[in-house]
């Protein structure tokens, strides 16, 4: 009987969804992006009482920085030479922070613009995780992410609204950043929510943020 119980509960386990949600912004309570995600995280538990959900916010985690046996160890593994033990080490630590990534079905990001790009701690996570071998292949066939079959949601935010002042495909390299990146580890499945004209007064950051929000709580349903 009781074995019975434990392999309803390792399946029941099992079947719980895991989502991880990349925090961007620094400005905690006030930020647009984390209140739009926040709308998301919270119809999304409704729908998966039993739903695991992680939280690694780029501006109080500590990440690796990227240079002396970081670095030694990236190109150590691309050119085949065996990695000395602190290499080993540095390895490991991109190694447990990709494992964040891999872990889970679904992965939100609130990603605000910053100078019409991304925040740089986000870039600096990017850096960090995306290895050869660790989120993407690449061989004679080309590059192939690993985590396909994910799904990814990026909430953008922005003080202002990209359209004819702002031209999209000048001077956004945040939203289509983030989609280059998402696809380049191999999740295709990536759903994004606006959240415009946050610093054009206060009645269109409410609208904005309002609209947003009920656009994330309706997508959360679906996923
Ligand atoms: C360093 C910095 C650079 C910014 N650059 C832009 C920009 O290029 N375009 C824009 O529309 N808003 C820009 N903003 C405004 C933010 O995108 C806006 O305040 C947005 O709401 C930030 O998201 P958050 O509220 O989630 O932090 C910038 C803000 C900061 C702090």
């Amino acid at each position: 009987m009781s074995q019975i119980i434990e392999s309803q509960q390792a399946s029941t386990a099992a079947a719980a969804p895991r989502l991880l949600h990349v925090e961007a912004s620094p400005r905690g309570a006030q930020s647009a992006s984390r209140q739009v995600a926040q709308a998301f995280l919270d119809a999304w538990k409704d729908c998966h009482p039993g739903g695991d959900i992680d939280v690694l916010n780029v501006w109080t985690t500590e990440l690796p920085a990227f240079d002396g046996d970081a670095l030694d160890a990236k190109y150590a593994g691309l050119e085949g030479r065996e990695r000395s033990a602190g290499q080993a080490r540095a390895w490991q630590e991109i190694g447990n922070l990709a494992d964040r990534f891999r872990r889970v079905q679904v992965v939100l990001l609130s990603v605000p613009m910053w100078n019409f790009g991304i925040p740089y701690r986000l870039k600096h996570l990017i850096d960090a995780v995306s290895q050869k071998d660790v989120l993407f292949t690449f061989d004679e066939n080309g590059l192939r992410g690993m985590l396909g079959g994910r799904k990814a949601v990026v909430v953008n935010s922005r003080g202002v609204g990209l359209g004819p002042d702002f031209p999209r495909e000048e001077l956004d390299y945040q939203q289509r950043y983030m989609t280059a990146w998402l696809q380049m580890i191999g999740i295709s499945d990536i759903a994004h929510i606006e959240v415009e004209k946050t610093l054009m007064g206060a009645e269109l950051d409410q609208a904005g943020r309002a609209a947003a929000c009920m656009q994330a709580a309706r997508l959360a349903a679906t996923l």
